[in-house]
């Protein structure tokens, strides 16, 4: 057998296909509508909606390799990378999936026969053994009985995860969502074979690896924790590619697999390293991997969610690179190497290479001083620490205030064998957590609705808006408080499903439609439309008499609110081409949109921010389009038609029977779209940018305006101008030049009242050492006065000159008008150490009322000030005191 990882993968494939199995494509990294996920770490994340019966699967058998990050989330081996010869970030997962068509035997047999069959991967069964539920009868009769495996080779296992397994033989996906008891299949390393089974030691688990999880879909977890049995049972199975190549390829971890040796190799010789087995070498090889996935699948570095985990990915890496003597930029270098060990599966990356290597060289350049600062200073910590562990302040500081990630502070002490004091930093971190509680919310009220939508799998809603506004439904369900009921009555704020609507529901970017439902005897009036799988919530308030299931209403879209969400769609398809005809298109990936009434926003990829004369090119080709008032139509076409058309990009299935819809403006854009829009190009009237500007690196953002509302803009910046011309009593034509001056005349003002203020400041100083009392305590002076009001800038040129007559000395200075009062204390550097000036303020100011700000500052110079001090004569004559019989006490 050909043992090369790609071999491997395309024999999985081949299994499966002849056991009646269709293929079908891994999906994005990034989960599809799913918030409860933070990546795609497990080959069914793409059937959610399938396993929950709220959609119906394409296929009753389906085969995938499915690329997987496990960093973050329920399933996270981040922080075991580099430490165990298994775990990856990134990784492919080998499965099979049967949809209420094959149950427990077939999945159970199947995978026996892959693994063990003689023209598959034949593998000893000496060398396997597998694990069951431990209520899971069935499943262990059917390895025992039907598959002929021996008992000592099967084992129970439970809510008990102290066992050689690690698992507890039940999966699932997140804190909610489907799951159900699993089986899964164990390779024994080694020649040896272990002695016992039944009572295997953590010892024996690094001799066991698992390889294979079969999960046997049965239930849906509510946020309650409490679980809901799926319409259908369904089976989900998950290999990992690179394991299963381990082991195929007689290497002990699957670094050293085919793909990873290769690619281990190419980094070690670009960074001139020769151990190959370095851990920091594994991680970085790891981490690339998942980092160019990651990116070409459309994530950029960020502050938080699925961003925040690529950044502290790439952070890991880079910080490994220093650890193996790596000074210079080096981590985006990588993606052609990566390229080159991997096969087709890289496609993406190859078409994206430079926007990856763009992202990862940003991301470095800016985070290598950071890094580079906190090394050293982590390392003074380390250098002074007595005892094992790291203090959480120092911690907390280092990523407070020098942005070093926790993460990288916890995995420098894991590699000194210190531990971070987590539970104070649990409590410095309260802040930060309550963020995200906010996060986890918005994820709940998700999966909230998913269960709501689950107990009605069966329904779903066929719209018929975009070609009548106005249409019939009937009610199937009436959600009050999340809890169906059968009536709603009069002010009551809930959710209507009906069977047939000319609503919207947001999706594609687009928000949803508001109108009324006019019902026999009450009036619902929509402010919301959303659309969760095929079912469409009407969100909004029923204002008068009752609703009931079962009625039929009438559907009335809000015609005018309408038609702006259509212009702006439109012109979003106009601004779309437009970037990609100024921009170079390989450079414009679209990241995200959002059309409402009012304006429209579309998120991109480019590396740069645009210059003003691409925005005027933008513009002015948007408004051409828009004066040739071109015909907008839309074709309905199915998959094998999109696929002639190279347009299957925006394409999620391949279900075969799905139609798509195709949108075309004139000669001038072709775009997949499920949205609604203008007839003509014309009716978008005038289309203006008003803003642009980054959202993440790579990432930049445009707003802009249509019709009306472009015309508001336009009367608005108009305005702004006449109205700036009016108070500098010139007209619009002058106005520049006008600005221009009154600019040079403030720039010259401001030098002539400097000027001003220092020969005040002058004659002020010469003043106070006339006038004043300086005490002299052997050579060290004070001097203790008051002025008139002058600005804080003069006081402090005041003192300047003081110091530079009086040489060693302390100064404190009040310059008052009626109550209003600005202190100062200044003491020369050679007393610093005797005494601090915030100090001498802070006395000052408890003994002060009114005081606006506290005495802050450096050890030299403070400063204060107080709105009502009336009482400040007397508390500079106690602080001259205090400080009289100090110094007396110090320097006679
Ligand atoms: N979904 C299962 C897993 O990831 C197969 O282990």
């Amino acid at each position: 057998m050909n043992n090369s990882t790609i071999a491997i993968r395309q024999m999985f494939f081949d299994f499966f296909c002849s056991k009646g199995h269709q293929m079908l494509p891994s999906s994005s990294l990034v989960p599809n509508n799913d918030p409860t996920l933070l990546f795609t770490n497990a080959g069914m994340n793409q059937f959610k909606k399938m396993f929950l019966g709220m959609e119906k699967a394409p296929y009753q058998r389906i085969v995938t390799s499915q690329r997987c990050v496990r960093a973050g989330g329920k399933h996270n081996d981040l922080e075991n990378i580099g430490y165990t010869p298994f775990h990856h970030t990134f990784f492919e997962m080998l499965g099979n999936f049967s949809f209420g068509d094959y149950f427990k035997y077939d999945a159970i047999r199947f995978a026996w026969e892959l693994l063990t069959g003689a023209q598959w991967f034949n593998l000893s069964q000496e060398k396997l053994f597998v694990t069951v539920h431990n209520t899971d009868d069935e499943t262990y009769t059917i390895w025992a009985k039907k598959i002929g495996v021996s008992p000592e080779r099967i084992i129970r296992v439970g809510n008990n995860k102290d066992n050689a397994c690690t698992s507890d033989n039940f999966w699932q996906m997140g804190e909610t969502g489907p799951c159900g008891p699993c089986s899964e299949i164990f390779y024994i390393y080694g020649e040896q074979g272990l002695d016992s089974l039944s009572s295997i030691t953590k010892k024996d688990r690094n001799q066991c690896i698992e390889i294979w999880n079969l999960v046997f879909m049965q239930f849906d977890r509510q946020n309650d924790g409490t679980l809901l049995s799926l319409p259908r049972p369904a089976v989900d199975t998950g290999m990992g590619l690179e394991r299963i190549a381990a082991i195929l390829q007689n290497v002990n971890s699957s670094y050293e697999i085919d793909l990873f040796k290769k690619l281990i190799v190419n980094i070690a010789k670009m960074i001139g390293t020769n151990n190959l087995n370095s851990k920091s070498l594994r991680v970085i090889a790891d981490h690339i991997r998942s980092c160019s996935f990651l990116i070409s699948d459309g994530i950029t570095p960020s502050k938080e969610g699925r961003g925040y985990v690529l950044r502290r990915i790439i952070r890991r890496a880079l910080r490994h690179g220093r650890t193996l003597g790596i000074n210079e930029i080096f981590f985006y270098k990588l993606v052609p190497l990566l390229i080159d060990t991997m096969d087709k599966s890289a496609n993406q990356l190859q078409c994206q290479q430079k926007f990856i290597e763009q992202v990862l060289r940003l991301e470095e350049e800016q985070f290598s001083r950071t890094l580079e600062r906190g090394l050293i200073l982590l390392n003074e910590e380390l250098a002074k620490l007595d005892g094992d562990v790291l203090d959480a302040d120092t911690v907390f500081r280092l990523y407070d205030t020098y942005g070093f990630p926790i993460d990288l502070t916890n995995d420098i002490c894991r590699e000194h064998n210190l531990r971070l004091d987590e539970a104070g930093l649990r409590t410095i971190l309260e802040a930060k957590r309550q963020n995200n509680r906010l996060i986890r919310k918005d994820s709940l009220i998700a999966t909230r609705n998913n269960s709501v939508l689950r107990t009605h799998y069966d329904h779903r809603t066929r719209f018929f808006g975009y070609e009548n506004l106005q249409h019939k439904g009937k009610v199937i369900s009436l959600f009050y408080n999340d809890q169906s009921v059968n009536t709603l009555f009069h002010g009551t704020k809930a959710m209507v499903v009906l069977d047939e609507t000319s609503f919207y529901g947001e999706s594609g970017g687009q928000v949803g439609d508001q109108g009324i439902l006019k019902a026999n005897s009450g009036i619902f009036e929509v402010i919301d439309t959303r659309k969760y799988g095929d079912i469409v919530f009407h969100h909004g308030t029923l204002k008068y008499g009752k609703l009931e299931l079962g009625e039929q209403v009438a559907t009335q879209v809000d015609k005018i609110y309408r038609t702006h969400i259509c212009l702006n769609h439109s012109a979003t398809h106009l601004l779309h081409a437009a970037l990609r005809q100024v921009l170079k298109p390989h450079f414009v990936k679209q990241k995200g949109s959002l059309i409402d009434n009012k304006h429209l926003r579309f998120d991109f990829s480019y590396h740069e921010p645009m210059k003003p004369e691409q925005i005027y090119s933008i513009e002015e080709i948007v408004n051409e389009q828009i004066r040739r008032n071109l015909l907008i139509e839309t074709d309905v076409i199915t998959l094998k038609e999109a696929k002639e058309k190279g347009i299957t990009k925006k394409i999620k299935t391949e279900n075969s029977a799905q139609k798509f819809r195709l949108l075309k403006i004139g000669d001038f854009s072709t775009e997949l779209c499920c949205g609604t829009h203008a007839t003509h190009t014309g009716e978008i009237g005038i289309f203006q940018i008003i803003s642009e500007f980054g959202i993440a690196t790579g990432i930049r953002r445009i707003e802009a305006v249509c019709g009306a509302e472009a015309l508001k803009q336009i009367h608005y910046k108009d305005s702004l101008i006449q109205n700036v011309a009016k108070l500098l009593k010139c007209n619009t034509q002058t106005l520049l030049n006008r600005v221009q001056t009154v600019y040079e005349n403030s720039k010259k003002m401001k030098k002539e009242l400097q000027k001003l203020r220092n020969q005040q400041a002058m004659q002020q100083s010469n003043f106070l050492l006339e006038s004043s009392r300086i005490h002299d305590f052997n050579g060290t002076k004070l001097l203790v006065s008051q002025l008139e009001y002058l600005a804080p800038q003069v006081l402090r040129t005041i003192v300047d000159n003081l110091k530079n007559q009086l040489g060693r000395s302390i100064i404190v200075l009040a310059a008052s008008e009626g109550k209003k009062v600005n202190f100062i204390v200044s003491i020369t550097k050679d007393l610093v150490d005797q005494v601090k000036a915030y100090d001498i303020i802070n006395n000052l100011m408890l003994k002060v009322s009114g005081k606006i700000s506290d005495g802050k500052g450096k050890p030299e110079l403070a400063q204060a000030g107080s709105k009502s001090a009336c009482d400040f004569q007397l508390a500079l004559k106690s602080t001259e005191k205090f400080l009289i019989t100090r110094f007396r006490m110090k320097f006679e």
